[in-house]
């Protein structure tokens, strides 16, 4: 090989090197950005677990109640977001499936202000993913994510 072709390749290794760091950053940031990123970490078996409740008539409004008692101070009353809490009602939320939610609370985010909550029993956890649940159809509040600054 010559001295400019092995040049030139070095060269472009860096340029490849450099660029696919560019787009790499680019890409993840938004997702690293976003409040609700903790959802997307939950494992495939957590996240296939079917809420035990499903069906059950009363499980919802027990899951307001609770909500309103645990989490409405961070959220919101109506779970639209508050100083200390994002909304609920937001795509990333309304779009996970029930056993991610119910991963979600029990392991929280702790380093990010969202408490565990493994220490209410798992009944009246699958009784707040049914009211999280609930919101995407109840009210026309604003559904969308707060707009995150672009990269
Ligand atoms: C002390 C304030 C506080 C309380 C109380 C609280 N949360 Fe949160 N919650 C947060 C914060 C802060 C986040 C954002 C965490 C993050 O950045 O990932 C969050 C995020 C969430 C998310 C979205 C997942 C995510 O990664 O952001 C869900 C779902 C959620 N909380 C449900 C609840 C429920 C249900 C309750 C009541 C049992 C509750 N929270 C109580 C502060 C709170």
């Amino acid at each position: 090989m010559t001295r400019t072709a092995k040049f030139m390749k070095t060269a472009s290794a860096l340029v490849f090197l450099f660029a696919s760091g560019v787009i790499a950053a680019q890409t993840s940031a938004p997702v690293k950005n976003s409040v609700y990123a903790e959802l997307a970490k939950a494992p495939k078996k957590a996240s296939a677990r079917r809420n035990p409740l499903e069906s059950d008539p009363q499980a919802e409004a027990a899951g307001a109640k609770l909500f309103e008692l645990h989490c409405a101070e961070c959220h919101g009353e109506m779970a639209e977001g508050g100083k200390k809490g994002p909304s609920l009602r937001a795509d990333e939320v309304q779009q996970s499936s029930p056993g991610t939610l119910f991963w979600l609370l029990t392991n929280g985010v702790v380093r990010r202000g969202m408490p565990v909550w493994s220490k209410l029993p798992e009944p009246q956890r699958w009784q707040l993913v049914r009211y999280i649940k609930s919101l995407a159809i109840a009210l026309p509040l604003p559904a969308r994510a707060p707009s995150r600054p672009t990269p």
